[in-house]
């Protein structure tokens, strides 16, 4: 029996049955797909939910105001692919006449779809037989067929996509697809696979050769610097500063407290000397210290975040004009990175009652 007959008879025994999955609409398999890349399924779930009510199709997500998709995708980490979503939905409505493209070749033209996204709403939506190529599927490759070959090299990526396509059930690429991406999830695991108990124990490779472990072989990438951020809760009455990142760094657009960033994990006296700490906060400035330090690792970043609460002297000064005061209730309504949702939620009642 054929690699995809095996695979197939698998997913009809073990396939899960995802939400994304009841549908060939490409808007919702879009979604979808475009979630799951940035988190796990289970995960992904209420997100997706989300999204579909509040955005029942293509038109509703052009029309949407940026920062209300940006709340709903709150939590998923790299905003650049909300901000894309709403840019491919303004898209096709203006290139394609509303109706969200089912081809390859018109997908992938959409702002944020890279080949992997194509080739799933493609062949989850019209059944186009392009083979998708995620973590999952580098990963049953690399060890039903033994390679070797790291998988972030441009040789590596050219080959694995080759074979990809030629393992392709072409009769069947929705289901194929789906299917091999629910056997890696499920049985050929990154750590503790389980292959006692596998379709493929006797066709596998890389359990004949003892390698199910190392493979596949991934490069190591560069290394990620070290960044340290400390926050300022600066109060008034029944409102707080808040500031919107700006563009060409983490986070663009979105909201946080004050803040100013240092070249090394800083004191608090010698925070208090920092010449961007003496330009927005008056001398007389007490900092109280909330909580422990917070490390938010990001793809070539490792951000250490400190936070403090402004005694009232300290704010007279507390100006600059991207800071902007914000009432308490509204400031659930903003659109915040992880490290200040998270705060918030832990300590928010240290700030007012209404956290
Ligand atoms: N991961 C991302 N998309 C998926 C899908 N459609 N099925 C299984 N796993 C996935």
């Amino acid at each position: 029996m054929s690699f995809a007959v095996k695979l197939m008879q698998w997913y009809g025994e073990h396939g899960r049955d995802l939400p994304w999955r009841a549908t060939q609409n490409p808007y919702i398999i879009w979604l979808s797909e475009i979630i799951l890349q940035q988190t796990r399924v289970e995960q992904g779930r209420p997100y997706f939910y989300r999204f579909v009510d509040a955005f029942p199709n293509v038109a509703a997500f052009a029309e949407a105001n940026e920062e209300d998709i940006l709340r709903l995708w709150q939590g998923l980490g790299y905003y650049s692919r909300a901000r894309n979503m709403h840019r491919a939905a303004q898209m096709v409505m203006q290139d394609f006449q509303g109706i969200f493209p089912t081809r390859y070749e018109e997908v992938i033209r959409l702002p944020g779809v890279g080949e992997y996204t194509a080739a799933a709403i493609a062949s989850f939506s019209a059944n186009e037989p392009k083979a998708v190529v995620d973590g999952n599927v580098y990963r049953v490759l690399a060890r039903y067929l033994g390679i070797k070959e790291p998988i972030n090299t441009s040789t590596g990526k050219k080959l694995f996509a080759r074979l990809a396509q030629e393992m392709l059930d072409i009769h069947n690429p929705g289901a194929y697809n789906q299917a091999i991406m629910d056997f890696g999830a499920l049985q050929c695991k990154p750590k503790k696979p389980l292959c006692e108990a596998c379709v493929f124990r006797l066709d596998c490779r890389a359990l004949r050769e003892n390698n199910v472990e190392v493979l596949p072989v991934k490069l190591k990438g560069k290394g990620s610097r070290n960044r340290y951020f400390h926050y300022f809760i600066v109060r008034e009455a029944d409102r707080m500063l808040m500031a919107k990142r700006g563009q060409g760094d983490v986070w663009t657009s979105l909201y946080e407290f004050p803040m100013i960033e240092t070249a090394a994990d800083v004191s608090v006296p010698e925070l208090m000397i920092n010449p961007d700490f003496t330009e927005y906060f008056e001398e007389n400035t007490i900092l109280k210290v909330v909580d422990k330090p917070v490390k938010q690792v990001l793809s070539h970043q490792n951000i250490y975040a400190r936070f403090y609460i402004v005694s009232e002297a300290g704010m007279v000064k507390a100006k600059k004009k991207e800071w902007d005061y914000h009432y308490y209730e509204k400031i659930d309504k903003l659109a915040k990175h992880k490290l200040i949702f998270s705060f918030l939620e832990k300590n928010g009642h240290l700030i007012s009652a209404t956290f």
